[in-house]
């Protein structure tokens, strides 16, 4: 297994009686940084400890990598909405009533970064119409950084799948699985996910199978949707003792390259030694190449979790298979494409795709939901 990222699992919680806090200013904080304060406090975003300063931030944006030389590619902001009311040296305790979060925040400082920068470098665009630009462009001008401590473990929904990465580590130990290859998704299974996640465990001992929960922009399937698509799809075709799913609870942010790798580090925290990336990996529209995501790991030699790439799989009725451009010699108008454009838009209309592209009972577990997709 490998050592966690940074090579220390950080664990931030206190379990003292809440009233010890009372007489603190409390900031009530929105579910989105709720959840990046509780992917600190478990080990999730291993190693940091807190939000990123400006230094950190500085390095991030310009050279993919922490202060310290760690890779890192996504800037973790706490966006400042009351900066009047704090200074740097203040301990405030954050609260967030839908996640039941209460958490204390080391104010080290507070600064500005300046947006268009942000969004250039993170997202190679700075266009508002980019979901993950539009994001940043929504927070608070001014950011803190400084350490965190979660101070109670509150009780989540889907608590089946709601492992920390300590919790993880310990199931595949158990498991007495050594190479455990994650997957990474935000959308119900077609057949080309399943293909790609059964020709990865064909060379490994174990799929973890790690959707995110979380802020997604309109028109992406509902979490409670996709939880219920992989049940379906685990129970009939899935061997139990080769996969485990569990849920990662953040926002996507779209970023294509930069969010492949972040991803695969969130996944060496869980205890993966492989991370799959297929296709457009956390893109959008056409902002990047559609195998950007894999040329990035060319800058990460030292990542410590192995990637492992595939090229956009469709059905070739020639072939009568599931296949990829470097395996099938048929011409293009033999293949039908899983398009998770073409997939929501059947859905939407309460029409089951075909089995070519998405498993009968998978199509029937998200058309018993009244409304699948975010609104
Ligand atoms: S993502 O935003 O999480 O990347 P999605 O849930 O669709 O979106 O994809 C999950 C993973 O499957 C990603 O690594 C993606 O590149 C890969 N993938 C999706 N569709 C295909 C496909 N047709 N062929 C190969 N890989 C794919």
């Amino acid at each position: 297994m490998p050592r966690p990222h940074g090579n220390k699992l950080i664990n931030r919680y206190i379990t003292k009686e809440s009233t010890e806090f009372e007489e603190m200013p409390t900031y009530e904080i929105n579910t989105n940084l709720a959840e990046d304060v509780m992917n600190i406090a478990s080990g999730v975003f291993s190693p940091l400890t807190g939000f990123l300063g400006y230094n950190d931030l500085h390095n991030v944006v310009h050279h993919k990598r922490l202060s310290n030389d760690t890779p890192w590619t996504l800037p973790i902001l706490f966006d400042c909405a009351k900066k009047d009311e704090i200074s740097e040296g203040d301990t405030i305790m954050l609260t967030n009533k839908e996640t039941d979060l209460k958490a204390l925040l080391d104010v080290k400082e507070i600064y500005k970064y300046d947006k268009k920068t942000l969004a250039k470098e993170i997202y190679t665009t700075t266009d508002p119409s980019h979901p993950g630009v539009d994001m940043l462009y929504n927070m608070n001008d001014s950011f803190i950084g400084g350490n965190i401590i979660l101070i109670n473990k509150n009780k989540r929904t889907f608590d089946d799948y709601n492992l920390t990465p300590r919790e993880t580590r310990i199931l595949f130990n158990e498991k007495g699985w050594k190479e455990i290859v994650a997957f990474q998704t935000r959308n119900p299974p077609h057949l080309g996910h399943e293909y790609v996640q059964k020709a990865a465990l064909t060379f490994v001992d174990g799929i973890f199978i790690n959707p995110i929960l979380g802020k997604k922009k309109p028109g992406d399937f509902k979490d409670e949707v996709i939880l219920k698509s992989y049940e379906t799809l685990m129970e009939k075709y899935y061997l139990k003792q080769r996969s485990v799913m569990s849920v990662l609870r953040t926002s996507m942010k779209y970023a294509g390259p930069r969010e492949a790798i972040h991803h695969a580090i969130m996944r060496k925290n869980f205890g993966c030694t492989h991370f799959i990336v297929g296709r457009d990996h956390a893109g959008v529209g056409n902002y990047y190449g559609p195998y950007d995501a894999h040329d990035i790991f060319k800058e990460f030699p030292d990542l410590g979790i192995t990637p492992v790439f595939f090229r956009s799989f469709s059905r070739c009725t020639k072939c009568g298979s599931v296949v990829n451009d470097k395996i099938c010699p048929h011409d293009q108008k033999y293949h039908i494409n899983f398009s998770g454009k073409k997939i929501r838009a059947l859905l939407r209309e309460g029409n089951v795709p075909s089995e070519d592209m998405m498993r009968k009972e998978v199509a029937e577990t998200i058309l018993q939901f009244d409304k699948p997709f975010v609104e």
